[in-house]
């Protein structure tokens, strides 16, 4: 992916004296679904799927940005970052990422970057995450400051999501594009952002990856919606409670003090979630791969029926890929309403899994997923 970056690079630029490459990894979350913004713990990883970037600096202060996979480049002069968006949806990610690094007094010079991506857009794996952490970094680095500790780079790219994109997502998918190691998962606790690398061994099983291919058209306006949600169950618990977040606060002490059946099943999912989250870690670390999947299969059938935000496509996608004998476990990942699940398959029957999964989701939905055998891969890196 490197050298078709670079060559797209000379393609759009010219021949440079100094280019130099970056990586991103997208991200798929194991489980822990809907609680970085409710303080518990969650369990994600980074792909080797990501987005390339090879950049060259500039004397002055012009930005150009170019994709392989987007027609058109993107320009714009440093200074008017923070004023000006671009109509290019894609390009207001970096274009954020520059606007906030200067707010923060760091000093920049322009340059030319060219972006190419193995992640399938807008299906949940958290291109915007990477976009961001990945320009974010390969700035600093090229315009000679320290480069920047990881935990630091992941709030400040949420930032800018929040602040500048809008989108009020919560840490876990900046936090584990930045963090990202080989073979790892990441246990982080979303409150103070300690976290810990727990190995996924998976034995002779493979985590695959299904993209439903359905658009998460109301994903932003659920999600925020859900997020008020969970605000207000915190509220009433705490008229007679002091719970720092919700995932702090009990099954019982949420049956016995919302009565409102929709806020309370939204809290109930986000304090057993977090549950099977510690759970999870504990019996993959223990080797219990069929427990881990059925606390995938739990953590789905929570999201689907307590807090409602899997819908038809995802549904039918576990619901196919667990019939099938050779699965432990299925569920979505990401904010859901479309996107991706997970699954876990034994790794002699993944052609046979895809096979009737594929039929039976395209029959049911009427539309062909796409299934990635997934590897966990490194978080960002300077390639060159
Ligand atoms: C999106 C958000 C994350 C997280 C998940 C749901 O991916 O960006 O912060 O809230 O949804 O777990």
């Amino acid at each position: 992916m490197s050298n078709e970056t670079r060559q797209a690079f000379t393609k759009a630029y010219g021949e440079k004296e100094s280019i130099q490459t970056y990586f991103c990894p997208g991200r798929i979350n194991l489980i822990g679904e809907h609680i970085d913004y409710n303080g518990g713990v969650v369990f994600p990883a980074a792909l080797t799927l990501g987005i390339t970037a090879c950049i060259s600096k500039r004397e002055d202060d012009v930005v150009r940005f170019s994709s392989t996979t987007i027609p058109g480049m993107v320009e714009i002069r440093l200074r008017d970052t923070l004023s000006n968006k671009s109509s290019q949806n894609w390009a207001n990610y970096p274009i954020g990422v520059l606007a906030f690094l200067q707010k923060e007094g760091y000093a920049l010079s322009g340059a030319d970057v060219m972006f190419s991506s193995t992640l399938p857009d807008g299906a949940g794996l958290s291109s915007s995450a990477a976009i961001e952490v990945l320009t974010a970094f390969m700035f600093l680095v090229e315009n000679g400051h320290p480069e920047p500790n990881r935990v630091w780079l992941s709030t400040f790219a949420q930032k800018v999501e929040n602040e500048f994109i809008g989108v009020n997502c919560g840490i876990m998918d900046q936090f584990s594009v930045a963090n990202g190691k080989k073979g790892q998962g990441i246990l982080l606790n979303c409150n103070n952002l300690d976290f810990r690398y727990v190995p996924i061994e998976l034995g002779n099983y493979r985590l695959v990856i299904l993209n439903t291919h359905k658009r998460r058209e109301l994903a932003d306006s659920k999600y925020n919606e859900r997020r008020a949600e969970c605000d207000e169950a915190l509220a009433i618990l705490n008229q007679s409670g002091t719970y720092p977040d919700l995932c702090s606060a009990t099954t019982e002490s949420v049956q016995s003090l919302i009565s409102d059946p929709v806020i309370r099943a939204r809290a109930i999912h986000v304090v057993t979630e977090n549950q099977r989250v510690l759970e999870a870690c504990r019996v993959l670390e223990e080797g219990n791969l069929v427990r881990f999947g059925q606390l995938l299969n739990e953590s789905h059938f929570s999201l689907r029926d307590l807090y409602a935000v899997t819908g038809k496509e995802l549904d039918v996608i576990t619901e196919a890929a667990r019939s099938h004998a050779s699965c432990l476990g299925a569920r979505m990942t990401g904010a859901g309403f479309g996107g991706c699940a997970i699954a876990i398959v034994e790794k002699n029957a993944i052609q046979e899994f895809i096979r009737i999964v594929t039929e039976m989701y395209e029959s049911a939905c009427g539309l062909v997923p796409s299934v990635y055998v997934s590897e966990i891969g490194e978080g960002l890196r300077k390639m060159s």
